[in-house]
């Protein structure tokens, strides 16, 4: 009962939210999906996804996959539930995509996944050599679930010094040092917003390399609007730095 109950709340909250950043259409669109009328590119894109989720998990023994609405979850932390987009994991080849064309000497950055779900974009991260690597998910859940996997990729040989926080991603204080800063999709255009200007106001008072990645960059425009540069870009995502 109370878990139906705080799915409408989620529901009705983000009815708002899609309508106010995409338009009646695409919130129409996702009504009828919601429905289970899906059409048949979404049905192939969640099979192929499957697969692959299957193919990385056998990697390490972990359980990373599977789209997992916030509808379903009981427990949020904050006040931007109805902010947050699905757990989807992150794709290990736009992964490695992304860092070949970044190009970056790793040993120097923190890595820092706003976002991170269930850790498959951590776990990712620990097998090139950066400083550090953390994750903020606001979804005690899935932080467990990340930091279990974690636990689980270490025995097998992974680097043991990942830490995932479970908290609200606007709230977090960036560390010092060269930083890359991932998303994956996981918020509205309020909350890219304000993550946007965050990261630049660590950035101003201490300016350092910095770089934030967005993958699947629906909300890039937030940005851009800020005054954040495209450093390079590839199939489905963009890295921002703050300087031109
Ligand atoms: C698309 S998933 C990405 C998972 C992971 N980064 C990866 O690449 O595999 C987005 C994640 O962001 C989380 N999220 C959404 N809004 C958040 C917020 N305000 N603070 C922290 N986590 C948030 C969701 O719970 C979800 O786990």
């Amino acid at each position: 009962m109370f878990r139906r109950l705080h799915a409408l709340q989620y529901n009705i909250k983000r009815v708002t939210v899609v309508y106010a950043d995409f338009g009646a259409a695409e919130l129409f669109r996702r009504i009828l999906r919601r429905a289970g009328i899906r059409d048949r590119e979404l049905s192939a894109w969640r099979k192929e996804k499957q697969r692959s989720d299957a193919e990385f998990d056998a990697r390490y023994g972990t359980d990373t996959g599977g789209v997992q609405s916030l509808a379903d979850v009981t427990e949020i932390v904050g006040d931007n539930a109805r902010h947050g987009l699905a757990h989807i994991a992150s794709d290990p080849d736009q992964f490695s995509d992304m860092l070949g064309r970044l190009a970056l000497h790793v040993a120097d950055y923190t890595f820092v996944d706003l976002g991170c779900g269930k850790g498959r974009a951590l776990l990712l991260a620990g097998e090139v050599p950066f400083r550090s690597i953390m994750g903020v998910e606001f979804v005690p859940a899935f932080a467990d679930a990340a930091r279990k996997n974690l636990a689980i990729a270490a025995a097998k040989g992974l680097r043991s010094d990942i830490e995932v926080v479970t908290g609200d991603a606007t709230q977090f204080d960036f560390p010092s040092g060269p930083l890359l800063v991932y998303l994956f999709n996981p918020f509205d255009s309020s909350i890219i917003r304000l993550v946007a200007h965050n990261v630049m106001e660590s950035w101003r008072a201490d300016p350092r390399p910095v770089f934030v990645v967005y993958s699947n960059p629906i909300h890039k425009d937030e940005f851009l609007a800020l005054g954040w540069s495209v450093s390079v870009s590839g199939p489905g995502w963009t890295a921002f730095t703050p300087i031109s």
